[in-house]
């Protein structure tokens, strides 16, 4: 068993997925563990074509992937603490759970922190992560490897970066689907059948990443200088957006994310 997982929800089951997708790891090497409900365990293994295991084998894999809820985590610590090997690589993609928490439940691990996005489940996510102590070369390749199975992985600076990371990547696909929810919601006002609104709205996003995706020099402001004739009604729009605080709507939403995120950082740290 190379990979145990503790938590194999929508992020973790989305790791999962693109590991094997990469062939970065094959079934029989990804073990779920699941104490709390071995019945949804053994579903979520069967589901992923993975492998349902004891919490007495984590000690046995050469990593542990922790993908529960924050608010989880204590209690799973609790549960599984007993079953680590000292110095074992653990990662974990809990958005609030630092390095000083993680070491403070576990005991003495290589720790590494990821960050990744939604997109992980289509192979298009971007997952920022960060190295902790005493983490090896051999070992943090692996990570490397396995963030980038699920698309795009960027080495942090430091865990700090992580709140930043969440502001820009983990929280945005969220973003993108406000702005084509509120482009329907303008179109149906303004008088547009409400499912042909939300088709418009839908597909040109859906276009818009596709064009992005297939050629990897083009940059969103490129493509949306392209798109932007001179006094014609995309440049007009985009004026307009701009004069009602479009920018500063996007970066305030940003801002609120890394607080919030370190906000949370802070009460799980003092727990
Ligand atoms: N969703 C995102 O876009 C995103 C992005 C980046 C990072 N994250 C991080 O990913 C983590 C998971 O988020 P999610 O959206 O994937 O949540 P989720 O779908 O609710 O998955 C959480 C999983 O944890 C399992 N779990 C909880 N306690 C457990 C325990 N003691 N033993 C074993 N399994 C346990 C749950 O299993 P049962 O309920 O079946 O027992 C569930 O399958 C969070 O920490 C979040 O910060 C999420």
């Amino acid at each position: 068993m190379k990979l145990a997982c503790i938590g194999a929800g929508n992020m973790a089951g989305a790791v999962i997925k693109s590991a094997l997708a990469a062939n970065l790891l094959r079934g029989d090497e990804i073990g779920i563990v699941n104490e709390r409900n071995p019945e949804h365990g053994r579903l979520a293994a069967q589901k992923l074509g993975v492998t349902y295991m004891k919490a007495e084998d984590i000690r046995f894999a050469d990593a542990v992937m922790i993908g529960v809820k924050p608010q989880d985590f204590a209690a799973a610590a609790e549960m599984y603490r007993s079953f680590f090997r000292e110095g074992q690589l653990v990662l974990s993609m809990m958005a609030g759970i630092s390095f000083k928490k993680l070491k403070k439940e576990l005991g003495d691990m290589h720790f590494v922190r990821s960050m990744p996005n939604m997109g992980v489940g289509v192979l298009c996510g971007v997952t920022g992560y960060a190295i902790g102590e005493n983490v090896t070369a051999a070992e943090e390749r692996f990570m490397h490897a396995l963030c980038a199975s699920g698309g795009t992985a960027i080495r942090l600076k430091s865990e700090d970066e992580i709140a930043k990371v969440i502001g820009a990547a983990g929280s945005s696909p969220a973003y993108f689907c406000f702005l084509a929810e509120a482009l329907a919601a303008a179109a149906a006002a303004d008088g547009m059948e409400p499912d042909s609104a939300a088709a418009f709205a839908r597909e040109a996003f859906i276009g818009t990443a596709e064009l992005l995706k297939n050629d990897s020099s083009l940059t969103p402001t490129e493509l949306r200088r392209r798109i932007s004739s001179k006094k014609g009604t995309t440049e007009a729009a985009i004026d307009r957006m701009a004069e009602t605080g479009f920018m500063e709507s996007v970066a305030a939403g940003y801002l609120r994310a890394v607080e919030k995120s370190d906000a949370m950082t802070k009460m799980f740290d003092e727990q």
